[in-house]
């Protein structure tokens, strides 16, 4: 059946939500219901350009709502639902685990069920159609020593309250398709990185305060080691796994290009001397303040991608030169973003400083 989904994408006013919402919008005939509780980290700036998008709806609540997420699957005829909503921040999850508790499990527990019922419900060719996709982490499996890589046969170990919460959410996504047969898809990706990414992740929080003159903090040793993906290869990546993926199958997906922070730090540095050559706070590696480390800080992440490049043909399209190139222009043409965004309720205070 080739007729275009409608889909109900929770957490599309958040960083790859919104990114994943504009995507499909642009490269699809796919009418598009965000479902977002607009956190501190949801915003409808960054779904501003899509107000008046004839196959876009926006629908401000929470994925715990039971009443309204059962409502939104009837009424609007839903055939995929692609799971984006969840507390996402390792450092805000030390400070305050209820709230990743809630929403990324108990969340995740009402939407499958809710999910359950209505499928259930269907005719046989829209159950055959119907889709849950849950959007995880590599965060899941912990943390790697300096060689090896985590794929869909790794054993979970989280380590903070962030990646235990995403676990157990993964784990009720895959007994609900051995136990009830729901057609459930799940992506462990790995660090994503581009525009409308909130400024309190490494790329963002050092881009906002290099622009400044502020101190970059740099947790530990900074030789912590992060695979990062441009957030346009995630969000194909999704696309092809709905399109392609095995029902009940998981797809890791990473852009097979490890950094530490350290790196990462440096390369933003000299990406903003150039583009910003005349700043007073050139060059900007002066900035670059070693703190207090994370605690728990999960050494090192590296993905093997290969299941998804052998049986979906996808792979990750953009450098991390030329990515993170793009991501720092559209920052600094974009600052307007980052003062509306973090205007309102934003605790910024540890997530500066270390
Ligand atoms: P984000 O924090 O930028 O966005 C999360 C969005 O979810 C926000 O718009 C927020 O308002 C919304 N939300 C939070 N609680 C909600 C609730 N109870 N009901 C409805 N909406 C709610 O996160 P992100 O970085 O875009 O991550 C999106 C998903 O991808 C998360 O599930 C995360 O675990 C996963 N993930 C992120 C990365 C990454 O590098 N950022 C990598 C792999 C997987
Ligand atoms: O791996 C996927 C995960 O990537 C996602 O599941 C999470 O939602 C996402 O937040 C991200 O988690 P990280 O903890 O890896 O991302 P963060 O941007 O917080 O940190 C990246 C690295 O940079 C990490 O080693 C900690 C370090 N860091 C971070 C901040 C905010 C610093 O050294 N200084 C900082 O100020």
């Amino acid at each position: 059946n080739d007729a275009p989904r409608t889909l109900l994408v929770t957490g599309g006013a958040g960083f790859i939500g919104g990114n994943f919402v504009h995507w499909l919008l642009t490269n699809s005939t796919a009418r598009v219901i965000t479902l977002d509780q607009l956190t501190y980290a949801g915003h409808l700036a960054t779904l501003a350009d899509l107000t008046t998008h004839p196959r876009h709806v926006f629908i401000h609540g929470d994925i715990g709502n039971r009443e309204l997420v059962s409502q939104l699957l009837i009424d609007y005829h839903i055939d995929t639902i692609i799971n984006f909503a969840a507390e996402s921040h390792v450092d805000r999850s030390i400070d305050g685990p209820a709230a990743f508790v809630m929403t990324n499990i108990v969340g995740t527990f009402n939407l499958l069920d809710c999910a359950r019922a209505y499928w259930s419900q269907l005719a046989n060719e829209q159950r055959d159609r119907f889709r849950f996709l849950q959007v995880s982490t590599d965060e899941v499996y912990g943390s790697l020593g300096a060689t090896g890589y985590f794929n869909e046969n790794t054993p979970y170990a989280p380590n903070s309250p962030y990646s235990a919460s995403k676990a157990a959410a993964d784990h009720l996504v895959r007994a609900w398709y051995h136990t009830y047969g729901l057609p459930v898809l799940t992506t462990n990706c790995s660090n994503n990185y581009g525009p409308y990414q909130f400024p309190e992740k490494l790329i963002p929080l050092m881009i906002a305060k290099a622009v400044r003159g502020e101190a970059l903090p740099i947790y530990g040793d900074g030789g912590n080691i992060r695979d990062w993906l441009y957030v346009e290869d995630h969000c194909r990546g999704i696309v092809r796994v709905l399109e392609a993926g095995r029902a009940g199958a998981v797809y890791p997906i990473g852009g097979n290009s490890e950094k530490t922070n350290l790196e990462v730090v440096d390369t933003l540095c000299d990406l903003l001397d150039a583009l910003l050559p005349h700043s007073p706070h050139c060059p900007h590696r002066q900035l670059k303040t070693f703190v207090a480390d994370r605690p728990g800080h999960d050494r090192r992440y590296a993905i093997d991608a290969s299941k998804i490049e052998r049986e979906l043909g996808w792979s990750a399209q953009e450098t991390f030169t030329s990515g993170l190139r793009r991501t720092v222009e559209w920052y600094l043409n974009n600052q307007s973003w980052c003062q509306q965004v973090t205007q309102d309720n934003y605790a910024g205070q540890r997530l500066g400083g270390g």
